[in-house]
């Protein structure tokens, strides 16, 4: 008691309890286990710029937004998973959008009460992390990913425009390059672009980069 005020403090154990129930709803329990920045691995100066865009997002991110893009295997969904782990372990409510299923649920239930209560989690949450967005099916002729649909273009629009228009934090991996995003979509890729430029990775296609077959 302070001059008749009753001042009340969160004890540990609630502290605890807060952050294992921020990490269950996140959706990223079982993937911040394994994708650290303390096991992601510099052996070339690309991954060196990767990490390190990581680490100065992570102390001087303030309200901008990450980035990383290219093809797979090159350590996107490590890299942005060890930023959400960190970011959850801060305090901070984070939810992970596996992009291709979370758009395709969303999608079929556009008329439904459910579109609503998941569309509003996904705009107004502190911190949104996208993981590939717009994966698409990889075209057999030119090895590139196909085009999203236009129902997956204005999905991302509308979550990505408001969470722009409300400066609120979003983390997104995608096999899609900025400019590949911006040929897309050119008012959800220059939000990106714009909202990222700091903390921005995005590398064009070259085999030797797929981390699946080192
Ligand atoms: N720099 C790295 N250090 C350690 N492991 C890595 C690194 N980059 C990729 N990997 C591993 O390679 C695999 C593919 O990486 P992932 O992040 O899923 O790639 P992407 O999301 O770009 O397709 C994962 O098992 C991941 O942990
Ligand atoms: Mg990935």
């Amino acid at each position: 008691m302070q001059d008749g005020c009753e001042v009340a403090m969160k004890c540990e154990c609630l502290k605890a309890r807060e952050s294992r129930r921020r990490l269950k709803a996140s959706g990223l329990e079982k993937l911040i286990e394994r994708y650290r920045l303390d096991n992601f691995q510099c052996f070339k100066p690309w991954q060196e710029a990767m990490r390190r865009k990581a680490e100065a997002f992570l102390a001087e991110g303030g309200d901008s937004w990450f980035f990383a893009g290219g093809q797979p295997g090159i350590g996107k969904t490590h890299l942005c998973t060890a930023i959400a782990g960190e970011l959850l372990s801060r305090g901070n409510q984070v939810i992970y959008m596996l992009w291709r299923d979370e758009s395709v649920k969303l999608k079929a239930n556009v008329n439904e009460p459910e579109y609503q209560k998941s569309a509003w989690l996904l705009k107004n949450c502190e911190i949104l992390y996208i993981d590939d967005l717009f994966k698409t099916q990889y075209d057999e002729f030119s090895g590139k990913p196909k085009p999203p649909t236009v129902g997956d273009v204005n999905l991302a629009f509308e979550i990505l425009n408001y969470r722009y228009n409300n400066r609120l934090k979003t983390i997104i991996s995608s096999e899609h390059t900025i400019d590949g995003l911006i040929r897309i979509d050119e008012a959800a890729g220059s939000r990106i672009y714009e909202m990222s430029k700091k903390f921005c990775v995005s590398f064009s296609r070259d085999p030797s980069k797929n981390q699946r077959m080192v």
